[in-house]
């Protein structure tokens, strides 16, 4: 059930009577309950066209909307808005029918293949950090939009060319005399910040590494045999932490930078074959006039250096192209920091300008903001350097588990690792998902692990509290019969909530904003306590018939919760 979408449908129809099937019927979620669930504001806007004041042309509209199913009262309010109070009859409907429907009435939309890169770290380094928020933002869209019927092709775009690797190539080959590849690269880091420091100082070895890039891109035997065992055993460390996450990137959804190289050629021929691309100083450029600084300069675009190298911008025309049509990808989605805008604003423009992308395909750029320190500076270690992911989650599970053990006496030691494993990576990954991508966010144990405000553990927590009900009362949730009736006011909120699941999900899967989600859920579980403290269910004073009902309720919301948990990639737990 898309309430959202159910009134929208019925007050176009209203118009449509009304002889103004063009305006626009924009209905907003109500601020506060006097203004009911819901609000349609399109009376004001039409004033001009039909020369009428805003209230008397809303008049028209309540008279004319049919809604006599949906909604118990409509008030005409302010300047000409439209309140909609929802029936506790059709709500209690609506939440019947869904209440053992495991998709909970959430239907699936016109399927679209949609092409999703996220995570895509650079091999050179290990993963840090700054590709935490990607990984996490992107798994969750992708589960959002596979619960919504999509076909979604994941694509990491792993950084595994280019000039750094002839100087990580170097430095390996030396060290393979008298180690296997394995030990030499147990620590990235430690492997990257040595060979970097033979190539400011040792005399020979930067022109060794250059020779390598050549030699790696001309595809060289031995020199291949030398990348693949490096990038080899970074993925090995990527999957690592993919694995401690808990989100679904496999070895099958890597398509890295090198498997353009191939391409590479043929995109700058075409390019200059079209018209789009032309010579500047020995490089191969496009001028982009639409991007044009303040005295009037094109944006200039480099698709191939003058010794003949390639860049970033090469490699991102070509998976554009292949992705919109070989993979035929209705949208593209690209997750990755804001500093990236600029890039893939560019590529998008020469990319259709060359027809890589068709005019109904659409290529969306998803930037976010950056994970900062408690100094409001890049998130660093104490002594300056960068975070390791690997670290990171590991004290996110070990702070957990302290904070679970000091909590809870009931657990065995079993359950408690198995709690402080789900609560601190939860913690990490909800932390992040719950901030609006675009903003720069703050890092912060403290507020990540409170077991109050928007929190991983509060939403964890309350679902055990509502999974504990029904342990209390002795019955399983697919045992109700569900009839249900709305009496409270609370109970209303509750129904509601329940109804705009879809809704939420709707956004998420159109915007790649899992924070709606999150701010969702957080209204959903904090709704249930309030229902929870005016609406006793377990009392003895609770007739059978109110008591099946608030259970009924109270299965919709655990049901609820512990699926937009999934698709957010946060596990949920029976007890805690
Ligand atoms: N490897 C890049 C980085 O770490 C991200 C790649 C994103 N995807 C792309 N098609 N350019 O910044």
């Amino acid at each position: 059930m898309n309430i959202h979408s159910l009134l929208v449908s019925r007050f176009k129809q209203a118009l449509a009577d009304m002889q103004v099937p063009e305006a626009a019927a924009p209905v907003t979620r109500s601020a506060r309950p006097e203004f009911g669930d819901y609000q349609f504001n399109g009376a004001m806007g039409l004033a001009k066209t039909l020369k009428q004041k805003p209230r008397d042309i809303a008049q028209q509209i309540e008279e004319k909307v049919q809604l006599d199913d949906v909604a118990s009262k409509l008030e005409i309010a302010g300047p000409g808005f439209i309140n909609i109070h929802l029936s506790d009859t059709w709500l209690a409907n609506q939440c019947e029918l869904i209440l053992h429907d495991p998709r909970m009435g959430v239907a699936a939309q016109p399927q679209q293949n949609v092409v999703v890169d996220y995570s895509s770290p650079n091999l050179a380094k290990e993963m840090h950090v700054g590709h935490l928020r990607t990984t996490i933002i992107g798994d969750a869209v992708v589960k959002v939009l596979e619960f919504l019927g999509h076909k979604v092709i994941r694509q990491n775009h792993m950084g595994d060319w280019g000039t750094q690797f002839g100087m990580l190539l170097a430095h390996l080959s030396d060290k393979l005399e008298d180690q296997v590849a394995e030990t030499a690269l147990s620590d990235l880091e430690d492997f990257y910040r040595e060979a970097k420091i033979r190539f400011d100082n040792e005399k020979g070895f930067a022109d060794r590494a250059r020779e390598y890039v050549v030699k790696l891109q001309s595809g060289d035997e031995k020199c291949i045999t030398l990348w693949k065992q490096f990038i080899d055993i970074s993925i090995t460390h990527s999957e690592e932490v993919y694995d401690k996450l808990n989100v679904s990137l496999t070895r099958a959804d890597i398509m890295g930078e090198s498997a353009y190289n191939h391409d590479l050629a043929n995109v700058v021929a075409d390019l200059k074959e079209k018209g789009i691309a032309v010579e500047d100083q020995g490089a191969q450029v496009v001028f982009i006039p639409e991007l044009a600084d303040k005295e009037g300069n094109p944006a200039v675009y480099i698709v191939q250096k003058s010794g003949g190298g390639y860049l970033y911008s090469t490699t991102d025309l070509a998976a554009m192209r292949y992705r919109s049509g070989k993979l035929n990808a209705d949208r593209t989605l690209i997750l990755t920091d804001a500093r990236q805008a600029l890039h893939f604003k560019q590529t998008e423009i020469v990319g259709r300008k060359a027809g890589y992308i068709r005019p109904e395909q659409s290529y969306e750029h998803c930037p976010f903001g950056m994970m900062l320190g408690s100094d409001g500076r890049p998130f660093k270690t104490r002594t300056g350097g960068t975070v390791k992911l690997v670290e990171l989650l590991d004290e996110a599970v070990q702070r957990a588990g302290k904070l679970i053990a000091e909590r809870s006496d009931d657990l065995t030691p079993l359950e408690l690792s198995e709690v402080g494993q789900k609560v601190g990576i939860g913690a990490v990954k909800y932390a992040d998902l719950s901030k609006n991508r675009t903003t720069d966010y703050i890092f912060n144990w403290d507020t990540m692990l409170s077991f109050e405000g928007n929190t991983a553990p509060y939403l964890q927590y309350a679902y055990t509290r509502v999974k504990s009900i029904f342990r209390k009362a002795g019955i399983e949730p697919s045992a109700l019969i569900g009839e249900i009736k709305l009496e409270q006011p609370q109970e209303h909120t509750l129904a509601v909530l329940l109804m705009q699941f879809e809704e939420v999900i709707g956004v998420v899967a159109k915007e790649a904003t899992p924070h709606v989600l999150c701010t969702y859920l957080y209204d959903l579980a904090s709704a249930f306590m309030s229902f929870y403290e005016a609406c006793p269910i377990l009392k003895d004073n609770v007739d059978d018939a109110t008591r099946s009902s608030r259970l009924a309720l109270a299965a919709l919301v655990a049901s609820t919760l512990q699926q937009g948990l999934t698709l957010l990639g946060i596990e949920t737990l029976e007890r805690m």
